[in-house]
């Protein structure tokens, strides 16, 4: 789907904004401002903290949806710190078995030490996707920044040589994805597509536009060709509808994932069309990053965000 250039432009200034480190703590740092900011957040997030948010999953679950969950969180600056989100996580595979819920769990590879040391998020990924696989449930890995895109392969790959139930994500709007998925061609472990939500130097990515739909589909097509459990993450309704046409979005190893609060009404209508469907949860207090690539991608969001921040956070469950 194409957009204006000027929300482009909107995106673009946005993402950067967020990733200003000044203007992040100016912001969080006043305990009215981070307040208020918080109540926009709870529109995408499920909170907090990690009991209502597995509450929040395993209601969609009940619903008949298949769900991820994610501890929000990148770029940890120490190995105590990471020790923190590995146990945050190790506790998310916890109260997922507590509560009877085959989630997927979602990380950044940099939250858990990427940033710090490569042997360091192998070891974090490794232990921890031992543990999931024993509680039966599947680890994906999430695409950050294209600086770290290497890094991130080159860890996953390690990783999913000793564990079956791993998964990468891939953005379509990096050019590379296209090999990277060709190389992944006998590696086990699942894909999710996504179009890409950072903001990168001039040339290094595609920008929304009907090269990045077509480019998108043919990832789809060509994970699905390798026989690849095959995650559709979109929340592009003209892109779902040409991948359906094409026979992605109902073939036996596809299903459709979409993240909690965006388009709740697209999600439920596929998954009453007998689409397997799935819902991303994330939570956690680092949301500020977060709250901003959703509002980036879709600037309308601001004016929700705006009368949330005013009248008080919403929930979104019951649109499911
Ligand atoms: P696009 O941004 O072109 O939007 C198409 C249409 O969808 C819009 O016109 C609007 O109608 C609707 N829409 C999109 N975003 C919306 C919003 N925020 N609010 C309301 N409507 C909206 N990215 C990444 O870089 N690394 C990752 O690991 C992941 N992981 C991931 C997991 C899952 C399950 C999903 C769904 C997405 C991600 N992403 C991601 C984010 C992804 O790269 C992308 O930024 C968003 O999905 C938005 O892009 P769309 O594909 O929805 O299309």
């Amino acid at each position: 789907m194409s957009i204006s250039t000027a929300e482009q432009d909107f995106a673009a200034a946005l993402k950067s904004i967020a990733r200003n480190p000044d203007i992040k703590s100016r912001l969080l740092q006043s305990p009215e401002l981070h307040r208020i900011l918080s109540r926009a957040a709870r529109r995408f997030t499920a909170g907090d903290r990690r009991e209502p948010a597995v509450g929040t999953a395993a209601a969609l679950a009940g619903r008949g949806y298949a769900v991820s969950l994610e501890h929000i969180g990148e770029n940890t600056g120490s190995e105590p710190e990471c020790e923190l989100a590995v146990q945050e996580f190790s506790r998310l595979i916890d109260a997922c078995v507590k509560q009877g819920l085959n989630s997927r769990i979602s990380l950044d590879l940099s939250h858990i030490g990427l940033s710090l040391d490569r042997g360091l998020a192998l070891r974090n990924l490794t232990a921890l996707a031992e543990k999931a696989s024993a509680a039966g449930l599947q680890l994906f890995v999430s695409m950050e920044e294209a600086a770290k895109t290497s890094s991130i392969l080159d860890v996953y790959r390690e990783a999913a040589e000793r564990s079956a139930n791993l998964g990468i994500t891939l953005q379509a709007q990096l050019p590379r994805s296209l090999g990277d998925l060709t190389l992944l061609k006998d590696a086990p472990g699942a894909v999710r597509i996504v179009k890409g939500a950072y903001q990168e130097p001039e040339g290094v990515s595609i920008p929304r536009s009907g090269q990045l739909d077509a480019r998108y589909l043919e990832l789809v097509g060509l994970a699905l060709e390798q026989g690849k459990q095959t995650s559709i993450a979109t929340h592009d309704r003209n892109l779902i509808r040409e991948a359906d046409a094409r026979g992605y979005v109902r073939h036996p190893l596809a299903e459709l994932e979409m993240l909690y609060g965006i388009v709740p009404e697209s999600a439920r209508d596929w998954k009453e069309s007998g689409v397997s469907t799935r819902i991303y949860v994330t939570y956690g207090e680092e949301w500020y990053l977060y709250l901003c690539h959703r509002i980036a991608e879709h600037p309308p969001n601001l004016y929700d965000a705006v009368t949330d921040m005013i009248r008080g956070g919403s929930s979104v469950l019951e649109a499911y």
